[in-house]
């Protein structure tokens, strides 16, 4: 059995083996966490935005869509905050000229300590019957010191994050005796702040050329639309405005494959209300976006909320779904209460009114506004992995399969001829051009029959649509499930009808 960082190593390959994703530029040796969506992941990668798009915009009547240039004014950038504070601390390990995140360093340290309790309960837990882990953790001394070194460290770690003590940061890798892992020494600089945005000039390079920068999110391109689709939609309070389009970041610290990318695609919703009713909407949002994911079939202990207790100056209530990944549980999506700070803001740095009329109490407001943001690319790390597995059959042979849910998998069916003789692909070929209009299909011909099963559990394909002597008898074909191999037959004349009542 592997662990998890095999595991994660073999998804990774399988990926790239099956055409999901490449590392960017691979002939030139690849560009760091960048990456391109091969032939089946580009499918993967629509359908996710597909899903996500139906349930924001199709399904409520109150909330619209957008797609607002990559490129804005940069003064939207100082409004924002993201020119002055949208910034990671960085240090440089002097032997190896290695830099790092100085907060990541700090918390992969706590992880450490985290995984060490983990393995003394999972110790414990093997040990005794009527294993009571709250009971373990309150009375055994070594858990209880980890315990200790953890919330000491958090605490600490917070204050300075919070008051920009950067000092404070590298006083602290250094008590916690931290060491570079290419080096192993602990010769650090001091710490200093990096902005995260990606500057380029606009217009020509000579005299005259303003900065400006590919956005580091979605979310700006809808504050500063809000006026034009109130106005143009005739919207009324709560009403919504959703977008999915390219984020870019020049993250110091990329790893973890498309987790941490520093080119990716988010899908944003900004929920406006009406100011005192924004808590209200905030669990309305958390739950419900908890549903779309669970309503995946992924079940709902590999998620979790994490609500943030310190929150940022512009937000009052904040919380991250946090989702299970192979190494270990990651924010994948984040749900915010922003308060009235962006558009107040971007009245403010434009001297433009962004203000509702509530016709109702006859009073101007700038709306409050609840956001969702999860990174499309995170998304489909997230069901990918979870789709990934390796299965020993009651035969003893082995199958790499992907448990993608049917309404994600990039093809939905393969039309399979046993044989390329006595016109069994001439009517594959009719089932494929029929089926073709409704859904993504595969014709495949090539090899024995069950190499070709294997080819489709491999890239996750839930249905085999077998054609064979009896189709021409009596126009009924073999379907194959994917998850649980189990074969019927269907006549041909129901499998659009068949296939469109598996996807919903
Ligand atoms: N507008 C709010 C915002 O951008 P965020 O927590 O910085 O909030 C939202 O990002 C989501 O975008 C994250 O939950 C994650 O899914 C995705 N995301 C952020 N940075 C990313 C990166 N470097 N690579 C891939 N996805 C990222």
């Amino acid at each position: 059995m592997a662990n998890n960082e095999d595991l994660f190593k073999q998804i990774i390959a399988h990926a790239k083996e099956y055409g999901y994703i490449f590392p960017s530029s691979e002939i030139y040796d690849g560009l760091s966490a960048v990456y391109d969506y091969g032939q089946n992941g580009v499918e993967l990668k629509n359908n996710i935005k597909q899903y996500w798009w139906k349930s924001m915009v199709q399904y409520h009547d109150n909330i619209v869509g957008l797609d607002s240039a990559i490129f804005m004014h940069p003064t939207i950038w100082k409004a924002s905050g993201h020119v002055d504070a949208f910034n990671d601390p960085l240090i440089d390990n002097k032997d190896s000229k290695k830099r790092y995140r100085a907060d990541v360093l700090i918390e992969d340290h706590i992880q450490k300590i985290e995984d060490k309790i983990d393995k003394e309960i999972e110790k414990a837990r093997k040990r005794f019957n009527n294993f009571d882990e709250v009971l373990y953790r309150q009375t055994n001394t070594r858990v209880m010191q980890y315990q200790m070194q953890v919330e000491d460290i958090r605490t600490r770690f917070a204050e300075m994050m919070n008051n920009n003590d950067l000092a404070g940061l590298k006083a602290l890798i250094e008590e916690l005796g931290i060491a570079c892992p290419i080096s192993g020494t602990r010769n650090w600089t001091d710490v200093r702040q990096f902005n995260l945005m990606f500057a380029t000039k606009l217009g020509s390079v000579a005299d005259g050329a303003d900065t400006i920068y590919l956005r580091p999110e979605t979310a700006q391109g809808i504050f500063v639309n809000f006026l034009n689709i109130y106005k143009t939609g005739r919207m009324k309070l709560p009403f919504g405005i959703a977008q999915i389009g390219k984020a870019f970041r020049n993250e110091i610290v990329a790893r973890q494959f498309i987790f941490r990318m520093r080119e990716f695609e988010q899908m944003e919703m900004q929920f406006f209300v009406k100011p005192g009713e924004e808590l209200k909407w905030f669990d309305y949002w958390k739950q419900t976006r908890l549903q779309w994911h669970t309503d995946l079939g992924i079940p709902a202990e590999n998620y979790r909320f994490h609500d943030h207790e310190k929150l940022a100056h512009y937000a009052n209530a904040a919380s991250d779904i946090e989702f299970k990944f192979p190494f270990g549980f990651k924010e994948l999506e984040g749900i915010h209460s922003r308060t009235d700070f962006d558009l107040s803001q971007h009245e403010q740095y434009s001297g433009k009114k962004l203000r509702y009329f509530d016709a109702e109490s006859n009073e101007s407001y700038v709306p409050y506004v609840v956001e969702t943001s999860i990174g499309v690319d995170r998304m489909f790390l997230a069901v990918f992995s979870h789709a990934y597995c390796e299965e020993t059959l009651e035969d003893g042979s082995t199958r790499t399969v992907l448990r993608l849910p049917a309404k994600l998998a990039p093809f939905k069916a393969a039309v399979l001829p046993l044989v390329k003789k006595d016109g069994l692909p001439e009517i594959g070929r009719e089932i494929f051009d029929t089926l073709k209009k409704d859904f993504m299909v595969q014709y495949d011909e090539k090899d024995a029959i069950g190499r070709r099963y294997r080819r489709q559990d491999a890239i996750g394909t839930p249905f085999c649509i077998t054609v064979d002597n009896q189709t021409r008898e009596d126009g009924t074909v073999t379907v194959r499930e994917r998850d649980t191999m189990a074969q019927y037959r269907l006549p041909v004349s129901e499998l659009t009808g068949e296939l469109l009542k598996k996807m919903r």
